[in-house]
């Protein structure tokens, strides 16, 4: 069951606060197209917002469909990733879209468990586009929704043991509808407001259903194993 005043507090937030960013749908609409959540995914899974944007435009100009892609010399795209590094994942992107018009038809699968048998998608990114590119109640976990979670509970198990932890609160938080909304707004809300340096709670619209706020320092979480 998901804790339903936490999510719909995010959510109403998210509404009036989403970042505009090109991959996304306004919040609460109807989801984006598939292909463009899992490009975007693909490129942000190692690159800040801000680098990925201008590789996003210039993907989805030249390969407006998962087809167009898919039909693309291998060393079009290799050159087009330049700069972007991590250059497996372009090779599994290429090695994705040949997948889905060879074995889906050109069609994305929509549920977490198809789409991680692709090259190039793992949990992260199977649970993300389900959830924000078909609106599956996938609950979706990156560092930005971690640290959020680990403050919300002010959770002292340090990372990575807290993970499993983590992982269920955030499943429990998750709602049913909207969960692609709830998770992007988890995101936006980690990479502006709870951000690893400075959380600004006063601006926060979980405040008060914090744990971590109420101590001095709620930056500290989540706490880390030494290494
Ligand atoms: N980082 C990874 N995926 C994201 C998304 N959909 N929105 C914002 N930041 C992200
Ligand atoms: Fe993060 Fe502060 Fe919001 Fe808690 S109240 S989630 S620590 S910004």
């Amino acid at each position: 069951m998901a804790e339903k005043p936490l999510s719909d507090g995010l959510l109403r937030w998210y509404r009036s606060h989403a970042r505009a960013l090109p991959w996304r749908a306004p919040p609460g609409k109807k989801p984006p197209d598939p292909y463009r959540v899992w490009l975007s995914e693909i490129m942000l899974q190692q690159t800040t917002v801000a680098a990925a944007k201008p590789y996003f435009a210039t993907f989805t100009e030249r390969w407006p469909t998962v087809e167009a892609l898919a039909a693309t010399a291998s060393e079009d795209i290799m050159a087009a990733w330049a700069g972007l590094g991590y250059y497996a994942r372009a090779r599994n992107l290429h090695a994705c879209a040949r997948a889905i018009v060879a074995d889906h038809g050109g069609q994305f699968p929509s549920t977490e468990t198809e789409l991680r048998t692709l090259p190039g998608i793992g949990a992260y990114t199977g649970a993300a586009i389900a959830a924000i590119g078909f609106g599956e109640p996938a609950t979706v976990v990156d560092a930005n929704v971690e640290r959020v979670i680990a403050r919300l509970y002010a959770i002292e198990t340090p990372l990575p043991g807290a993970r499993p932890e983590i992982r269920k609160m955030a499943e429990l938080l998750t709602p049913e509808d909207h969960a692609g909304d709830f998770a992007q707004a988890m995101m936006d809300l980690g990479a502006t407001i709870c951000s690893a340096r400075a959380p600004d709670c006063t601006r926060c619209p979980l405040q008060n259903r914090c744990r971590a706020a109420r101590t001095e320092d709620p930056g500290k979480f989540p706490f880390k194993a030494p290494k």
